[in-house]
């Protein structure tokens, strides 16, 4: 079957997703309603209300299924059921009941790409004869050398070391990631149709989306022999011609999926998070494929009003030329905080600066706070959905001086203590500016929390004149109200990156001196020290405005 011509013409029926606030939950880390230290479905369902009153249209819940947690959750062991420390299948209806009632969409997280190693097809896999039907659902192969005992190639995981490990039965097994998270071989009938039941089974269950974890990577060139491709962190090339990633294969199973999703009404919906080249992201969204795919983009921008239009432009355009929305991202589980990110001056190596513990070069916390609540208010200002990372709407830095014995990210030991990996982004958000892990829940926290998450507490900042978290659920609502089907039109404004839509107007100063306000009425402003009657933008500031509707047909 080819992707275009794939059986009838299917339609993303119901697109309540295109301009979607989607808010992510980490699991482990959103809220403790057991006390045990790590989050749970029942903490997620506890905070509703907070979700709900923050104006989001989505939650998405990263991993949650059966696991031991080798990746995060990224490594699963019975894709439809819930790992006992996050819960019961109960408490996922509830939750789903719940979410529902609160008004919000609920967007699960599939990882199709591998499994655990803890998976029964794996361990049947591990203990069955190489070239047995078990081992075809994942890629084994011979080694390579006089005995064989040379990897099959060169790739190497992300995680660092070979992306091959070998059994003593002596073959070898493929794992792009963790030698615990074994990639599936999706040329195997019975993966395929294993994950069109999953997808069933938690579509039946209420769940309005998924989250497709390495979208990308499902399709291997294998034939031997097989090429060399030592650097999986490269660009990617932009005609599909990668081994590893980017194969027009992918999108036949999409298509598939697609066929399944709009079985139901409303259809499913489904991003991908592809690391697909730019001019290949369309394949991933289109409306016969998952319908929307992640675009990190702004998450590798320097505080730098050029490169933030030429983003911005691009993926509008690209979003255009499937017909989808485009999506935005600041913050997410695999990224430093935006809050420290822009805290940090442009040229930083942000995994030396983990690797100092935050230290060299220290971060200005004002300037990274102003930075990133401008650069939030500026997204949401576009069209599109935008995801949102759990804490972010409280401002959370990263917490980069963890202690290396609680790190538990893959990264960490894979790269030999060279890199600390995620960690600092996963830490649990506090609730409450004192008690016990700061209302995370009734005893501790799987990660340490620093003092300072105090401060930024969302009780602390609950009904307080510029809190950050007031300013997302302003904007928030704002947004709601100014969305139009009004493209971007840009306006030139030295110093400033500046766009209208319709009647609502976005202008950021990513200049070091202040900038005029522009003609219209005042209706937002990421600065707290903005003050209504002055004439001019502070540094680092994001304002919107409303203009009148005959200044805004004079383009
Ligand atoms: C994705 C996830 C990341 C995980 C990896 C392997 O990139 O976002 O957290 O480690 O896939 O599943």
């Amino acid at each position: 079957m080819n992707a275009s011509t794939a059986g009838t013409t299917p339609t993303v029926a119901e697109d309540w997703w295109r301009n979607a606030v989607v808010y992510q939950i980490y699991p482990r880390s959103f809220a403790d309603a057991n006390g045990d230290g790590t989050g749970d479905l029942a903490g997620v369902a506890s905070r509703l209300p907070h979700l709900a009153s923050l104006g989001a249209d989505a939650l998405w819940i990263s991993p949650f299924y059966p696991s031991p947690l080798a990746d995060g959750g990224y490594d699963v062991a019975d894709y439809r059921n819930v790992d006992p420390r996050f819960g019961t299948l109960a408490d996922f209806t509830v939750l789903a009941d719940e979410t529902h009632r609160h008004g919000l969409k609920l967007i699960v997280d599939l990882v199709p790409n591998h499994s655990s190693d803890q998976h029964p097809w794996f361990r049947e896999a591990r203990a069955a004869e190489p070239g047995s039907a078990a081992r075809d659902r994942y890629i084994f192969r011979d080694g390579t050398g006089p005995n064989g005992d040379e990897p099959p190639s060169d790739w190497q995981s992300h995680f660092g070391g070979s992306a091959w490990t070998r059994l003593p039965d002596g073959q070898w097994y493929l794992h792009l990631f963790a030698p615990e998270q074994p990639d599936f071989n999706w040329d195997n009938p019975d993966v395929r149709a294993d994950f069109l039941t999953t997808l069933r089974f938690w579509s039946d269950l209420g769940v309005d989306g998924f989250r497709v974890d390495v979208a990308h990577g499902l399709v291997k060139d294998m034939s031997e022999p097989l090429r060399s491709q030592p650097n999986l962190d490269k660009l990617l090339p932009d005609d599909g011609s990668d081994p590893l990633y980017d194969r027009d294969g992918v999108h036949e199973i999409y298509a598939e999926w697609r066929q399944l999703f709009n079985e139901y009404t409303p259809a499913r919906m489904a991003v991908a998070e592809s690391w697909a080249p730019a001019a290949r992201r369309p394949l991933y969204a289109r409306a016969d494929g998952l319908g929307q795919a992640f675009n990190f983009d702004l998450v590798n921008a320097r505080w730098d009003s050029r490169q933030f239009r030429t983003i911005i432009t691009t993926a509008l355009e690209d979003a255009a030329r499937c017909n989808a929305s485009s999506t935005w991202v600041l913050s997410n589980h695999d990224i430093v905080r935006h809050a420290s990110r822009f805290a940090l001056p442009n040229e930083t190596d942000l995994d030396a600066w983990l690797q100092s513990d935050g230290v060299f070069p220290q971060e200005d916390r004002a300037m990274g706070l102003s930075r990133a609540r401008a650069a939030t208010l500026l997204m949401l200002a576009l069209p599109g959905s935008a995801y949102l990372y759990q804490g972010e709407e409280l401002g959370l830095f990263e917490v980069a001086d963890l202690d290396e014995a609680v790190l538990e990210d893959p990264i960490w030991t894979r790269t030999g203590h060279r890199l600390k990996g995620r960690d600092g982004c996963r830490v649990p958000l506090p609730w409450t500016e004192d008690g016990a892990s700061f209302g995370f829940g009734a005893g501790g926290s799987w990660l340490p929390q620093p003092a300072w998450f105090g401060d930024l507490a969302a009780s602390r900042q609950d009904g307080r004149k510029g809190s950050t978290l007031g300013l997302y659920r302003n904007a928030i609502s704002l947004r709601r109200a100014l969305q139009s089907a009004a493209d971007v039109e840009w306006i030139d404004t030295p110093g400033a990156l500046h766009f209208r839509r319709g009647q609502w107007e976005s202008i950021t100063n990513f200049d070091t001196t202040p900038i005029p306000v522009p003609a219209g009425t005042v209706l937002l402003g990421s600065n707290p020290a903005f003050k209504e009657q002055t004439d001019v933008i502070p540094p680092d500031t994001t304002l919107w405005l409303a203009i009148k509707p005959d200044a805004a047909g004079e383009g």
